[in-house]
């Protein structure tokens, strides 16, 4: 009988965080960049990549397809994808991550058909994929959705305006991914702004595809014949990453200096600190935040960028949490994202789910708990709770978090956190 290891975090805590951290290449634009290497028929070199599972997985995954992958150090790799053989993306990994679904934009370029298990990853409630679907339609694809999985097809692409009825980032980057090579000019009206919208469309172009606007709400796709690879492209530093840990040197009563970020990205976020009454002080590609006291309360309400990040709601809230009064978050952008509130409530937080808001009554202090990721964020968010409690904290589910942190332990340890993995 084969023997399952469970990794657990055991974190003691009561611990300021202090010193400098280097922020890993961006999760959503590395997952995003992997597969629309699928349209360069030939070889590319991709730098600054987050040695992350999620990032594994789609690595796995061009793999089966055909793709020859050298990882030439632990955070570059050269893609060979001259030899593409395959249109049907292995099931069980595609359902394993949400990203897989940049596998339909970027077959479809590439070879006019594809098949993708319906995608997973964090659940955080309904996660539907009507609007990459209609993108797809709208360009000339027949899709079918049946069994668990999505199949694509088109003779031609044809490019054509295109207006997203909500902003998505992966509906976007979809769409993008699947007129690069189609006939004429793609418009997608309403598209996502996010820093990793703008960082596929810039590998693109650095590829050699023609696509203008990006990071606006409307993308101007001129299609092109092929993309020739040859050259080599740098992650984007990953805001969120960089958003986590600004938080941490606020709940922890540290100083930290977060390197290899890019402070434009961090404005709503740096807005926000500054309102909680810690101190920001921005370089080109470094942000320091610290504190020595109590933090002001405040609301928050999510949005696409440059709104408050979804992704960095759950590590705010470990901030309000303790808190001086009472701050209320709302949460636009999806169903499920406050699993962590009844965890945080264990290690004496006072927080109030209503399903759409949640209500942060701000407590003295927090009390080391055994505690589970429900989600990537949420993992995170708890990792910072844990090191602000008294006490001992235990932290399951880790595998949530290794989809999307590099290191994040000895990222945390290096700033002095006192947090061991143990493999039962
Ligand atoms: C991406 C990020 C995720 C982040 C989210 C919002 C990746 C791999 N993941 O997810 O970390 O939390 O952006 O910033 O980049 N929607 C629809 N129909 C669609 C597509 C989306 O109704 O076809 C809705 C979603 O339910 C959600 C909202 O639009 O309410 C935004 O979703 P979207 O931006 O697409 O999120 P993801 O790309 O899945």
């Amino acid at each position: 009988m084969g023997v399952i290891f469970l990794d657990k975090l055991v974190i003691k805590g009561n611990t300021k965080l202090k010193g400098e951290v280097h922020i890993s290449g961006a999760k959503n634009a590395a997952v995003a960049l992997i597969p629309a290497t699928l349209l360069i028929e030939g070889v590319c070199t991709i730098t600054n990549v987050p040695n992350i599972s999620d990032v594994k997985i789609s690595c796995e995954i061009l793999e089966q397809l055909g793709s020859k992958i050298t990882w030439i150090s632990n955070n570059e790799i050269i893609i060979d994808n001259t030899d593409i053989n395959c249109t049907d993306a292995p099931l069980d990994m595609t359902s394993k991550f949400r990203a897989s679904y940049y596998l339909i934009g970027s077959l479809l370029g590439r070879c006019g058909r594809a098949v993708v298990g319906l995608p997973g990853g964090c659940n955080l409630g309904a996660r539907p994929i009507d609007q990459h679907i209609k993108g797809f339609e709208a360009l000339g694809t027949k899709v079918e959705i049946a069994q668990g999985k999505i199949s694509a097809s088109a003779k031609n692409l044809i490019g054509t305006s295109i207006y997203m009825d909500m902003v998505s980032v992966g509906a976007t980057i979809n769409v993008m991914l699947a007129s690069v090579l189609a006939k004429g000019t793609t418009i997608i009206e309403n598209a996502a702004k996010e820093p990793h919208v703008v960082d596929v469309a810039n590998f693109l172009n650095t590829m050699g595809a023609d696509i203008r606007g990006a990071g606006t709400d409307v993308i101007k796709v001129n299609g092109v014949q092929k993309l020739q690879g040859n050259a080599s492209y740098s992650v984007v530093p990953d805001q969120i990453e960089a958003g986590t840990f600004m938080l941490s040197a606020v709940a922890t009563k540290g100083d930290i200096t977060i390197r290899n970020c890019i402070p434009e990205h961090l404005d709503c976020l740096t807005a926000k600190i500054i309102e909680l009454g810690a101190n920001v002080e921005v370089d080109n590609d470094s942000i320091r935040v610290w504190t020595n006291k109590k933090i002001n309360s405040t609301n928050i309400k999510t949005q696409p960028y440059p709104g408050f990040p979804t992704d960095l709601q759950p590590q705010m809230g470990v901030c309000l949490a303790i808190a001086n009064g009472t701050s209320i978050i709302r949460e636009d952008i999806w169903d499920s994202r406050f699993q962590y509130t009844a965890e945080l409530n264990k290690m004496g937080a006072q927080i109030t789910d209503q399903g759409k808001s949640a209500i942060f009554q701000g407590v003295k202090e927090l009390y080391g708990a055994p505690v589970s990721a429900s989600d990537l964020r949420a993992g995170a968010a708890l990792i910072i709770a844990a090191i602000v409690a008294k006490g001992e904290s235990t932290l399951t589910n880790l595998s949530h978090i290794d989809r999307g942190y590099e290191n994040i332990e000895e990222k945390f340890r290096n700033l002095g956190a006192n947090i061991q993995r143990i493999s039962e």
